[in-house]
C-alpha cells in the first residue's frame, strides 16, 4: 500500500489516522521507520506521540538511541538508530527490556535482526514536493492493520 502526502500536514493527518487504527494495548507493538534524512520520519512519530496525548517537546532521539515516554494508552519508547555502528549495539540500547512498551523506530536498517519483531514498516520517499508513504504489515496484527490504512 503507498501514498501519496503532499506537505507536511498530510504527513500529520496520516499519523492521527494511523493513532485512530491503532489497537487500545500497544505494548509490545513495533513500528519500523524507513526513509532518507529529512524524509519525515520524526515528523510523523512527533504528530503520533502528541496524537497520543503527549503535550511537551519530542526531543530527537538521535544522541540518547531512545526517548521514553508514558502516555493515556502506556509506556512508549521513540528510538533512533542512525548513531549505531553495529547490530550489536542494540544490547547497550536494552532492546529486549522495551518490550513493555510501544516502539516506534527510525533507521531500523542499522539493525536488521528487528525486522524478525516488529509488526509495521512505514517507509517514507522524496517524491517532490511531497513524500511517498508505503506501508507493509511485517507480522499478522501488523497484516491487518496495514489492510485498514489503505
Ligand atoms: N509530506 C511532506 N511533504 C513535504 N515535506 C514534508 C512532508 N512531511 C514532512 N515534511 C518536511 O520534511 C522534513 C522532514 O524532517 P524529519 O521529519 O526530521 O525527517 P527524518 O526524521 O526522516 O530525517 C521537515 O522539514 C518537514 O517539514
Ligand atoms: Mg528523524
Amino acid at each position: 500500500m503507498s501514498l501519496f502526502l503532499p506537505d507536511e500536514a498530510a504527513t500529520i493527518a496520516f499519523a492521527a489516522r494511523l493513532h485512530s487504527a491503532l489497537p487500545a494495548d500497544l505494548a509490545g507493538w513495533t513500528i519500523l521507520l524507513e526513509g532518507d534524512l529529512g524524509a519525515g520520519k520524526s515528523t510523523l512519530v512527533r504528530a503520533l506521540i502528541r496524537a497520543m496525548g503527549h503535550t511537551g517537546a519530542v526531543p530527537s532521539p538521535t544522541s540518547t538511541l531512545v526517548e521514553p515516554y508514558v502516555l493515556p494508552r502506556g509506556k512508549l519508547y521513540h528510538i533512533d538508530l542512525y548513531r549505531i555502528t553495529s547490530a550489536d549495539e542494540l544490547r547497550f540500547l536494552g532492546w529486549n527490556e522495551l518490550d513493555d512498551g510501544f516502539r516506534l523506530v527510525e533507521w531500523p536498517d542499522r539493525a536488521p535482526q528487528l525486522l524478525s519483531d516488529a509488526d509495521l514498516q512505514i517507509r517514507l520517499s522524496y517524491q517532490e514536493p511531497g513524500r511517498n508513504l508505503a506501508i507493509a504489515g511485517l507480522s499478522g496484527r501488523g497484516e491487518l492493520l496495514a489492510a485498514e490504512l489503505s
